[in-house]
């Protein structure tokens, strides 16, 4: 098995390009079972979750290769027989197998697939998915492991989310695209990544207002009358802060390509606020770390608030800053399990519910560390940058899962940083 083996670095310095967003493209793949024919998508990152959403969607009727000569396009041939019983294997590896659900039911009025999986934060339901849907016209037999939906007629409907999860809002959105009538979303879910897939589905021909907002209205166009397009992955914020945490703790300056500001507002403001000095530049965000950082109490919200994804990163920053930070996590409950991990390289944690008390320490010690999810698993990552001597992780099936070379992006500012398999260590 494969592990990542990082020694203290830094300052780091450079250049690191930003690839296309992990929770955008597997959700823009599967808008190619709504037309027949040739769709392309562009700035796709090279990880795992394409792969499998790949050859998920291939069980599904549509090839998925990526192109020859540029391995950032994605090439997805609907031959217009799609399927509905989607293979319980790749189902339950992703979470973003659930996004079939609603196009499935737009396309064919018909789906059964088993609950989905992806990373275990504790329980991640799907209430607010199937309430919307049914609310649409759609009836559920479901028991603990599969679900099976039907409608023989989608109707448009009000829908008001309890919560702006993102992954309802994309059900609801891509089933009412062929919804008879308007489908209103009330508070909906903002994130770039979610407009990306609206801005996506007009581009096809489907007709969606506000994007970006809280309230999206969605007017049923007929079956049959989208058509395939080439689009261009929205950048990755994720990939992108990881980087800017790597410069965070190793100290240096870089710029960071492709890196959207607009779409990072808050962790922008926050790391300014930690002494460290962020600012928009022409085609990306440059960040300059000189000294230690400051602590400061973060939490996570919705967007356009400090996405959970970003947590486990200010953990760690928090982790070698100077004072004591207060990081309280209103998204998931069980997403402090990779504390213990941090704790291995020395870093003072405790949690408390659905808090964690970081106090910064000057420095950390390296050790063998299991990465226990995608955004976790870089986290470490960037926690070795900062640990004295060597810090190994294992588990990085997880890291492959979200992010395209960080190794090699990594290397390229300056860390000492390295794959290596049990053998060589
Ligand atoms: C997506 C992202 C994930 C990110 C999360 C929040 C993908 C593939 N994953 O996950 O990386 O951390 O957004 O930004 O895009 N909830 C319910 N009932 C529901 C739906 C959600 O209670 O029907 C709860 C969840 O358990 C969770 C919260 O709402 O506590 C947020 O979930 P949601 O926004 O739906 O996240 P995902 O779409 O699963």
């Amino acid at each position: 098995m494969d592990r990542i083996v990082v020694q203290q670095s830094g300052p780091l310095s450079g250049q690191v390009d930003v690839p296309g967003a992990k929770n955008s493209v597997l959700k823009l793949m599967v808008a190619s079972l709504y037309a027949p024919g040739r769709h392309e998508l562009t700035n796709v990152p090279d990880i795992s979750d394409v792969e499998t959403m790949g050859a998920l969607l291939g069980a599904l009727g549509v090839r998925v290769r990526r192109d020859d000569a540029d391995d950032t396009v994605l090439h997805l041939h609907n031959d217009g027989d799609v399927r509905t019983v989607a293979p319980p294997d790749l189902v339950t590896s992703i979470r973003a197998s659930i996004n079939v659900l609603g196009p499935l039911l737009a396309v064919c009025g018909r789906v059964r697939l088993d609950m989905p999986g992806g990373d275990d934060f504790g329980t991640r339901p799907i209430d607010m998915h199937i309430a919307g849907l049914k609310a649409m016209g759609v009836d559920f037999d479901i028991d603990d492991h599969s679900l099976a939906a039907r409608a023989d007629r989608l109707r448009g409907a009000d829908i008001v989310l309890d919560f702006p999860s993102v992954g309802a809002t994309e059900n609801l959105l891509t089933a009412a695209v062929h919804a008879e009538g308007l489908t209103t979303i009330t508070n909906a879910a903002r994130e770039p990544e979610v407009a990306d897939l609206c801005e996506l589905l007009v581009e096809m021909g489907a007709r969606i207002q506000g994007i970006g907002s809280s309230v999206l209205r969605i007017e049923g166009v007929e079956r049959g009358s989208l058509v395939p397009v080439s689009h261009a992955v929205v950048s990755d914020r994720i990939q992108a802060a990881t980087y800017l945490a790597a410069v965070a703790v190793a100290g240096g300056s870089a710029v960071v390509k492709g890196a959207r500001a607009e779409h990072m507002v808050v962790l922008l403001n926050r790391m300014n606020d930690m002494g460290l000095h962020l600012e928009a530049v022409p085609g990306g965000v440059s960040i300059v770390s000189e000294g230690r950082m400051r602590a400061v109490d973060v939490q996570t919200l919705p967007y356009p608030g400090l996405a959970t994804d970003y947590k486990p990163l200010l953990v760690t920053m928090l982790a070698v800053a100077e004072g004591m930070g207060i990081v309280t996590e209103n998204l998931y409950p069980g997403r402090f399990r990779y504390v213990e991990e941090l704790s291995k390289l020395g870093a003072d944690i405790r949690t408390d519910g659905h808090h964690a008390i970081v106090r910064g320490m000057e420095r950390l010690r390296g050790a063998a560390v299991v990465a226990p999810d995608i955004r976790a698993g870089a986290a470490l990552v960037i926690a070795g940058l900062a640990a004295e001597g060597r810090t190994v992780i294992s588990g990085i099936e997880h890291i492959d899962r979200g992010y395209d070379d960080l190794v090699g992006r990594l290397v390229a500012m300056g860390a000492s940083v390295a794959r290596a398999d049990s053998a060589d260590l």
